[in-house]
């Protein structure tokens, strides 16, 4: 533990983000393996873009090839994956960005720590906006897909602690926005995001 640290402020949220022009938050993508958390989250990417909205994607696998790389999936490791990535995010969304996480992130207390930290704010700053959105997809579809086939090896054994079969994924209890991909295109679940957000003020236009 750090001690002896001390925050040194600047501007406030509300200059930062008037600089900016645009207010910053993260956008936390949750669901399955091959639910379409990275599909969703790469077209919203490049939807806030193309708005001339500055916003950030940090993907699963990405991660791990850098920041995460000595992590491994075990709870413990999961755990400590999620508190690293809220970090991050919520360094991006300080940064008045829009921060986009595609993680499965299957424990809800490694995302309920993402949404509290998110709310902690220093020198009476708002607290940035965290929107959980549930890529939720039954677990045969995801199966179907399998992009990756990473559940034919899970099924076969040669994955450990895989989400669905061999480790578990809890629901989110109450997410601000639940998508469901087996229902609607990609276009559509991005719509629906970005509807919610204008609908919300934090995006002005769609
Ligand atoms: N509406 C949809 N939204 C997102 N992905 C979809 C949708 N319909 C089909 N898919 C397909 O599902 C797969 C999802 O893979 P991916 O985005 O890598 O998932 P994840 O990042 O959750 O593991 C892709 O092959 C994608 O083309
Ligand atoms: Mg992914």
């Amino acid at each position: 533990m750090a001690t002896n640290i001390t925050w040194h402020p600047s501007l406030s949220r509300a200059e930062r983000n008037q600089n900016r022009g645009q207010r910053g938050l993260t956008i936390w993508l949750t669901g399955l393996s091959a639910s379409g958390k990275s599909t969703v989250a790469t077209a919203l990417e490049q939807h806030l873009l193309h708005l001339g909205l500055s916003a950030y994607r940090l993907d699963g696998d990405n991660v791990r090839f850098g920041l995460n790389k000595d992590l491994g999936f075990s709870e413990k490791d999961r755990n400590e994956n999620i508190r690293r990535i809220s970090e991050v995010a919520k360094l991006f969304a300080d940064a008045s960005t829009i921060a986009i996480t595609s993680f499965i992130s299957p424990y809800r207390a490694d995302r309920d720590f993402a949404r509290k930290i998110h709310g902690e704010t220093q020198g009476g700053d708002e607290p940035l906006p965290f929107v959980e959105v549930y890529v939720d997809v039954p677990l045969e579809v995801a199966e179907q897909r399998d992009p990756k086939g990473l559940y034919k090896k899970a099924r076969a054994g040669e994955i450990k602690d895989f989400t669905g079969i061999s480790a578990p994924y809890e629901e989110p209890l109450n997410p601000e926005i639940t998508i469901k991909t087996h229902e609607k295109s990609v276009e559509e679940c991005v719509a629906q995001i970005v509807s919610w957000l204008v609908e919300k003020g934090y995006v002005k236009s769609a």
